[in-house]
């Protein structure tokens, strides 16, 4: 029976142990925060505004937004992406409609209004900010 106390604190304390000797090498986005301290507010970069577009980086990338979209709202009540990239309005506002993948069910069948499918904009759609990465990235 002791035996087996021991070594049930011995893993214990190497659990305790291994995170804290990590954590010396691995570099965290949050910064050096301790948890239970609240985050650093990061810096609010402005989102670029790119007339005419931003070129896409293959065919079908879903184009990123060339515009601020801070006042936007997504939700159950309201999607006010909508009110400028929908069939009726998109001409008149000068925006370019939601791609015809965007009226597809599931089933491949067409939907005269959007599909549930592309309610929410920016899970693929993202604004652009000048900034220098978080991370490295090659691709
Ligand atoms: C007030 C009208 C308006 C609203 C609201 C709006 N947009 Fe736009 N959007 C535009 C216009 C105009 C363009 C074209 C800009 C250009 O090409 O110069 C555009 C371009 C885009 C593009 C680029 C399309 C392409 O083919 O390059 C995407 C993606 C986009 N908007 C997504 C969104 C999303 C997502 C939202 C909501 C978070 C949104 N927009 C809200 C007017 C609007
Ligand atoms: C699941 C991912 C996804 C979601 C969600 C989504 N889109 Fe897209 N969108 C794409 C892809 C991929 C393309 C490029 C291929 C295409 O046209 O389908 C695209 C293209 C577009 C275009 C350019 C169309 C063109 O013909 O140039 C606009 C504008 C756009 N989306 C707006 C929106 C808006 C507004 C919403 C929310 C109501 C939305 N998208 C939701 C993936 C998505």
């Amino acid at each position: 029976m002791k035996k087996v106390i021991l070594a049930t604190v011995a893993g214990a304390v190497m659990m305790i142990q291994a995170p804290l000797a990590m954590s010396e090498e691995v570099a965290s986005l949050r910064g050096d925060n301790n948890l239970d301290v609240e985050a650093q507010m990061f810096e609010k970069k402005k989102q670029v505004q790119v007339q005419g577009g931003i070129k896409r980086s293959w065919d079908l990338q879903p184009p990123s937004i060339p515009h601020d979209i801070e006042k936007d709202r997504v939700s159950l009540q309201e999607n006010t992406c909508m009110r400028c990239h929908n069939k009726e309005n998109h001409e008149k506002e000068k925006a370019p409609e939601i791609g015809e993948t965007h009226y597809k069910d599931r089933d491949g069948k067409t939907l005269t209004k959007l599909s549930s499918r592309r309610y929410f904009c920016r899970q693929c759609h993202t604004p652009q900010a000048d900034a220098p990465a978080l991370v490295e990235n090659t691709f």
